[in-house]
């Protein structure tokens, strides 16, 4: 039985920061952010938009893209490791803004930015056990990544959300659910404790521990699929908390089948996968997707019928290496979706206005807001403890 992803959406919030002008701002050279870092500019979520106005954007565009109604969804979850409430699902609100049946098993998971792959491989092995009964899988990948002003992982933050939908006729990629490797292990390179809103993370700790987890991860496949190579991808997509984490991915897995040159072949295998997320920054369980998305849509090379190496980390750790084949027709389909154009759409934030941004950004759990957008799915704010929001206005 085939299995994969049939169709993608992608959310970005409506602001963003321009890295440069965060350099600058605070004493830093400009080109540790744009080439040490490899990213150029990061998402910011207005007040009105959060983890589940943006979850159900990307939801709501994948849907469209693959045709599907409410009530062909038989599984929803979403990956997420910035969540709005600790008991009730971020799926949940989907479900209601989205219309989705009542007949479908809802609900999220977590484990950091690998929350989303957990999700994407649950649902193709219920797929493939017969469970589904013609039904599809929407897994919304969501998250909204912030660290904090003034500390080293600031110019790694982001937003953004992306959604896949899962079927049996999968029109943008393949993938074999029986043929993945797997790291994992109970290392604290990067954690959000219960009463903080920024992540906390062991820099270089959590660059090492990546590393370590691709090792393990690549090594597992390999031992399954000794016939295989990196040189065997047409494309590989990392999960990119900044671009140059992509970079080094790419050296530590090319190097593990020997390679002597790994940078030689960056450029024809990664660098696609990395220009949407340059432009949006860290989106935790949603960034190897970015990848993904940003591969099918930039890459200007014929890619129907390639194979594509995935590779899903997250802090913690649970790490995954696994692979597809390219859908003859995928990169028009992903290309339809003008996912430049809906980046080239933001507005360009003031420092000033960013800093006030992510003060705001504090209360905004505990009071309802003052005033609220007047278009699809926005956050209206807290009332009797209860989170609000607004659905599509069409
Ligand atoms: N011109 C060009 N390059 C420059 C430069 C300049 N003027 N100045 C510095 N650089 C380069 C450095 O050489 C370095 O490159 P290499 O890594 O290739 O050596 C790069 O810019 C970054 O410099 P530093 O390491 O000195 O930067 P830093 O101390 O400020 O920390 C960071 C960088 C560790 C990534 C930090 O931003 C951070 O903690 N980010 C959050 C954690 C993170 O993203 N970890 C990734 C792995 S964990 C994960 O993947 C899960 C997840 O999503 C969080």
């Amino acid at each position: 039985m085939k299995v994969g992803i049939d169709a993608l959406g992608v959310a970005v919030p409506s602001l963003c920061l321009d890295l440069e002008a965060l350099a600058k701002a605070r004493g830093v050279d400009p080109k540790k952010y744009l080439d040490g870092i490899g990213t150029w500019r990061m998402g910011v979520a207005p007040l009105d938009e959060d983890t589940v106005t943006l979850a159900a954007r990307a939801a709501s565009m994948a849907m469209k893209s693959g045709e599907a109604s409410g009530d062909d969804i038989g599984l929803l979850v979403v990956g997420t490791e910035t969540a709005v409430d600790h008991s009730k699902p971020v799926s949940s609100y989907v479900q209601g803004l989205l219309g989705i049946g009542q007949r479908c098993r809802v609900f999220e998971t977590k484990h950091a930015c690998y929350g989303g792959t957990a999700a994407l491989m649950m649902a193709l092995d219920w797929l493939r056990s017969g469970s589904a009964r013609g039904r599809k899988a929407l897994v919304v990948c969501s998250d909204i990544a912030r660290y904090g002003l003034n500390t080293p992982g600031e110019p790694t933050q982001g937003a953004g959300a992306v959604a896949l939908l899962v079927s049996e006729a999968p029109r943008l990629l393949e993938l074999d659910p029986a043929l993945t490797g797997q790291h994992a292990t109970d290392v604290h390179d990067f954690w959000r404790p219960l009463y903080s809103k920024d992540a906390f993370v062991d820099g270089p700790y959590s660059v090492q521990c990546y590393l370590d987890a691709i090792t393990g991860a690549y090594r597992h496949f390999r031992e399954q699929a000794p016939w295989v190579t990196a040189d065997d991808f047409a494309a590989l997509a990392y999960h990119v908390p900044y671009g140059k984490m992509a970079r080094k991915a790419h050296r530590q897995l090319r190097a593990l089948d020997g390679d002597l040159n790994p940078d030689a072949s960056f450029d024809a295998q990664v660098a696609a996968s990395l220009a949407l997320p340059a432009q949006v920054g860290n989106v935790y369980t949603g960034s190897l997707y970015l990848a993904l998305a940003s591969l099918l849509a930039t890459s200007s090379r014929d890619l129907d019928g390639q194979r594509v190496g995935l590779f899903s980390y997250g802090s913690g750790s649970c790490a995954e290496f696994f692979a597809g084949s390219v859908v003859p027709g995928a990169q028009a389909r992903v290309k339809a979706l003008e996912l430049q154009a809906l980046l080239d759409a933001r507005e360009v934030l003031t420092i000033e206005a960013y800093e006030a941004l992510m003060a705001a950004r504090e209360a905004t759990d505990l009071k309802p807001l003052e005033r609220a957008r007047g278009d699809a799915f926005h956050f209206l704010g807290v009332e009797a403890h209860k989170r609000t929001y607004a659905g599509p206005s069409a």
